[in-house]
């Protein structure tokens, strides 16, 4: 009998960003069914947001230690078995370490804290707990991030000698240049984001992906920052450059303050014999370019990609796949964990994504702040 997983919510509420692809993701596959959770810290709010989706007010807890209290008393059954974190940054840790020694999987949002150190706290923590931890790098789930990392890691570019990803935004210029509306945003609040805003947001997004598609681990990075004021306290932009262990050089720009911008991730990677071109905001197209050949676009759902890329395809070829569908497929990867069914390791970012995103946003800021120095990653 299909039995679905049972899920909670901490943040995500109807006042949220992110919460809306959280929750249409999780059902996209019919592995979880939302059952309750803390949607907002405002009570008012938290009981209408679980009133619209349709929840048991009961399963609608008032803080986290209340809600591992009640459900653990539930019959095993019953009780919320998984836990999407999506608040803001700095209650990540406190959050899913005790979701972890309450038994519960975890599906935590990016950055998976605001400090390395927490980061291993929690690395140590998810491996004696033996549950499930998925962090969710939302870009990993496109069909076509998943071929261009099979098509890389096999080799159809040669030997990799460049990478350039670049992830340009411009929504933090309305509040950037005034002081009072800066101060409305959570992202700019070293309290609530961490030490960096941009890099943190972003910039972990476009480290991640090198890494995921590349397989190349990156050994040291060497950042420029900018934070436009001298009484602003978070970097709205930056570039890094990068060494992967290997000895491969690359550059990760990112900027929130990119005029104009909206969601430009764009990543680039050529080797001796093809680039390879992906751009997020036109997901379904993948370029290929060979030296003195017409560039082949590469689209999802053809029998030319590989099985990674195919699981991720939910109908026939020409019906674009979106956000929606990439995080649908990062929870049906974290399903098949929970369920112990088997799984590709890129069907979802692991906590080990999530420890190697901490290291390069504090090594990023330290290689800054120490007046741009090339810095070792662990
Ligand atoms: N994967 C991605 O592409 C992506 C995109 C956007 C945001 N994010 C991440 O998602 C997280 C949330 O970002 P957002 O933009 O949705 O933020 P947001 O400010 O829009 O929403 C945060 C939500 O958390 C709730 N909340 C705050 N404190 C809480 C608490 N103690 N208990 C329960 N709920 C609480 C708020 O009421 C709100 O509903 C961040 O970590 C952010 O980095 C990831």
């Amino acid at each position: 009998m299909h039995t679905k997983i049972k899920l909670g919510f901490l943040g995500g509420g109807s006042n949220s960003l992110i919460g809306v692809l959280h929750k249409i993701a999780s059902y996209m596959y019919d592995d979880y069914e939302l059952i309750g959770g803390i949607f907002n810290t405002d009570l008012g709010k938290n009981k209408e947001s679980a009133e619209r989706i349709g929840l048991d007010q009961k399963r609608v807890y008032q803080d986290l230690d209340a809600m591992i209290a009640e459900e653990i008393k539930l019959p095993v059954d019953k009780r919320i078995q998984a836990v999407s974190v999506l608040t803001p940054n700095n209650l990540h840790f406190s959050m899913a370490k005790k979701l972890l020694e309450n038994g519960f999987h975890v599906i935590c949002e990016k950055p998976l804290t605001t400090t390395y150190i927490e980061a291993l706290e929690l690395d140590k923590i998810a491996k004696i707990s033996q549950k499930v931890f998925a962090v969710t790098y939302t870009y990993t789930g496109y069909p076509m991030v998943r071929q261009m990392r099979q098509m890389i890691r096999s080799g159809s570019l040669g030997n990799i000698q460049k990478i350039d990803v670049q992830y340009y935004q411009g929504w933090i210029n309305p509040f950037i240049h005034d002081l009072k509306k800066r101060a409305e945003v959570w992202r700019l609040d070293p309290e609530r984001s961490g030490i960096s805003c941009c890099l943190g947001d972003i910039g972990s997004h476009a480290f991640q992906m090198t890494e995921y598609i590349t397989g190349l681990k990156v050994g040291k990075v060497l950042a420029d920052l900018n934070y436009l004021y001298e009484d602003n306290r978070m970097d709205v932009d930056g570039t890094v450059l990068f060494r992967t262990v290997k000895g491969v050089k690359g550059v990760i720009r990112a900027s929130q303050i990119a005029t104009g911008e909206e969601n430009n991730f764009t990543v680039q990677v050529y080797g001796d014999r093809a680039g390879i071109r992906w751009e997020q905001e036109n997901p379904n197209y993948l370029y290929f370019l060979e030296e003195g050949k017409p560039r082949q676009v590469l689209k999802p759902g053809h029998i030319y990609n590989s099985d990674l890329s195919l699981e991720a395809v939910k109908l026939p070829p020409g019906h674009p796949e979106g956000i929606f569908d990439a995080m649908a497929n990062i929870y049906r990867g974290a399903a098949k964990a929970i369920k112990n069914e088997s799984y590709d390791e890129g069907e979802f970012p692991s906590i080990n994504d999530g420890l190697r995103g901490m290291d390069f946003i504090e090594k990023s800021v330290l290689s800054h702040k120490k007046g741009n120095i090339w810095v070792d990653l662990n």
